[in-house]
């Protein structure tokens, strides 16, 4: 094949270059799961200073920021998604003061600081809720939250039909001593009580919130169910997919409790407070000091999205539609063409994301036949992904995204290519998804299986004593950092590869336009200031010829002779270009 044969669609340039431009249009950001990732004081449990120690491990990966999954004040309920007080650290994770230490330490070794915040919900322990319960229906203590009489004879049915996205009913009943009691929401666990976004005293405290971060020298936010926090007036009742992951790319009416337009004026409010600790319209303003927020919004159709990512709201929102895009080139290309265009429509970025905590690793979920839907949790007894395929085609998505325009999050241990926990015995299940769901539904556990340092260590080096929140499968071993740091062709390595030289061409920065490959390929130039990179994915059946002209400059796997592989990617230039 010759270079000719890629011809160029240059009708079909997408996503503005914004070369030079803010730090979080093209940041490659690391998450964190606390619970997870190095444990200090050998409890089993992750904590803040096992995260500091390994700070140096993710500057030398490449990374521009990390994102720290919830460290508050919770009863665990929901992995700490309940917050009992938004401004302390549970003592499972430390203090305040190991808080700070954290955010100072990053910012030494330049790596910005993202925390989560959850708004949509406090959890049953929050001194707000607890007030609520133990004040008369009606009361400005119970408007704060979603409290509502049940419906049926002597209100002893839920007020509408509305499932928990955990599975089971979304409304709880709280228990008052002589009168029927009222019913709570909770889109989430019974642990989890919705908060009313109607009301003045919510408002106030999350602005109050978000300063307080802001003030201990944080970069941003990641906002939990972003698009949950306003629900439909009346509450109508609603007969639709609950589950937030399977609304996707469905042809449905917009639920009640998802996507409301209201939403957006609260995070308009929130964007100034941010925009206040380093404001725009300065003379001196600096654009790497900009504080961000990513809306984790599950969103349908992209142009939907794309309101989150206005001026004046959200600087990012996760791009679900990527994640779930089908293994085939035809999906790919339309999900990838879908958000740019939809972004590009209001100015903004596009943040790329493969794995989160929420979802089966992106080596399992590949692994498993093209056109299974995603599912939620992998056990014995369910048919397995082949780990094989998984990880080449794994590492083939991750080429492909960290080589598009944008911004791009990766999920801690995707570097070393783990996958998922798919043996893991139900007994050590903690999801309340699994029991929410009368055992039909996995969830996430599989996801969030502490990571592997040294091979030889106890938990693989997650912690220096043994125990372990949840159980390491055996294959982790043998992916433990120790193992591939330094080994060439190794995941780790990959990533090393990919990251530096992502950062050397400015992909993050430049337009993509599509080129014209083959039926079964994904192929696109990324043109920067800097340059042009060309990208190829094959999703076909048999290997493909690299232009003779070809300068390899990263690959997803092995290339012999200027060939492709199937499931394979590679960056390269040619034809002069460079
Ligand atoms: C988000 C989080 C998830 C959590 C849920 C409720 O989807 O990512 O882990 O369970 O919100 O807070
Ligand atoms: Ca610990």
């Amino acid at each position: 094949m010759t270079s000719s044969t890629f011809s160029d669609r240059a009708d079909h340039v997408l996503h503005t270059a914004h070369q030079g431009g803010a730090w979080w249009r093209s940041a490659v950001i690391y998450q964190i799961y606390p619970r997870s990732f190095a444990d200090a004081n050998g409890d089993g449990i992750g904590d803040l200073a096992g995260i500091t120690t390994r700070l140096p491990y993710l500057r030398a990966l490449g990374v521009d920021a990390i994102w720290l999954s919830p460290f508050y004040t919770s009863p665990q309920a929901d992995a700490g998604y309940d917050v009992a007080d938004y401004r302390d650290i549970d003592p499972l994770f430390g203090s305040l003061a190991d808080a700070d230490l954290l955010i100072k330490s990053a910012h030494d070794l330049a790596l910005k600081v993202i925390v989560d915040l959850v708004p949509n919900h406090s959890s049953d322990e929050h001194p707000w809720f607890q007030t609520a319960l133990a004040s008369a229906p009606g009361s400005p203590e119970r408007d704060r939250y979603m409290f509502r009489d049940g419906s049926g004879p002597g209100g002893g049915e839920p007020p509408n039909n509305w499932q928990s996205v955990f599975g089971g009913p979304a409304w709880s009943r709280a228990a008052e001593p002589g009168t029927p009691g009222q019913w709570y929401l909770h889109l989430f666990d019974a642990k989890q009580p919705d908060f009313n976004w109607q009301n003045a005293d919510v408002r106030h405290e999350f602005e109050d919130v978000l300063r307080f971060w802001l003030d201990r020298g944080v970069d941003g936010f990641r906002v939990d169910v972003a698009h949950g926090l306003v629900k439909a007036p009346g509450l109508p009742d609603w007969s639709g997919p609950m589950n937030m992951l399977d609304l996707v790319d469905k042809d449905l009416d917009r639920p009640p409790m998802w996507d409301q337009d209201p939403v957006h004026e609260i995070y308009r409010s929130w964007r100034k407070i941010l925009d206040s600790y380093n404001p725009p319209s300065a003379v001196d303003h600096d654009a790497a000091q900009d504080r961000v927020m990513c809306a984790e919004a599950w969103v349908d159709p992209p142009e939907r999205a794309a309101l989150y990512v206005r001026d004046g709201e959200f600087h990012q929102a996760f791009n679900f539609d990527f994640l779930q895009s089908d293994w085939t080139a035809r999906s790919l290309h339309r999900n990838i063409t879908r958000s740019l265009e939809a972004n590009d429509g209001v100015g903004a970025p596009t943040t790329w994301v493969l794995s989160n905590h929420d979802v089966v690793r992106h080596a399992s979920r590949l692994g498993l036949p093209i056109g299974t839907p995603r599912p939620n949790g992998i056990g014995v007894g369910d048919p397995q992904p082949d780990p094989v395929l998984g990880l080449r085609r794994a590492r083939a998505a991750t080429t492909l995204m960290l080589a598009l325009p944008g911004g791009a999050y990766l999920y801690q241990g995707e570097e070393l290519g783990l996958p998922e926990h798919t043996t893991m015995p139900d007994a050590a299940r903690q999801d309340p998804t699994w029991e929410r769901t009368r055992h039909a539904e996995r969830g996430r556990d599989g996801a969030r299986v502490p990571i592997p340092w040294e091979e030889a260590a106890p938990t693989y080096g997650f912690g220096p004593t043994g125990r372990s929140w949840l159980p390491q499968p055996e294959v982790y071993g043998e992916l433990a950092v120790d193992q591939q740091d330094g080994r060439e062709g190794s995941t780790l390595e990959l990533y090393r590869l990919l990251l530096r030289t992502r950062a050397e061409h400015h992909l993050g920065e430049g337009s993509l336009i599509w080129l014209d490959a083959g039926q079964d390929v994904v192929s696109f130039e990324n043109a920067t200031v800097q340059g042009r990179v060309r990208v190829l994915l094959n999703l076909g059946g048999a290997p493909l010829p690299l232009p003779d002209d070809a300068v390899l400059l990263a690959a997803s796997g092995p290339v012999d002779e200027g060939v492709v592989p199937v499931d394979t990617t590679v960056w390269f230039t040619a034809g002069g270009h460079q």
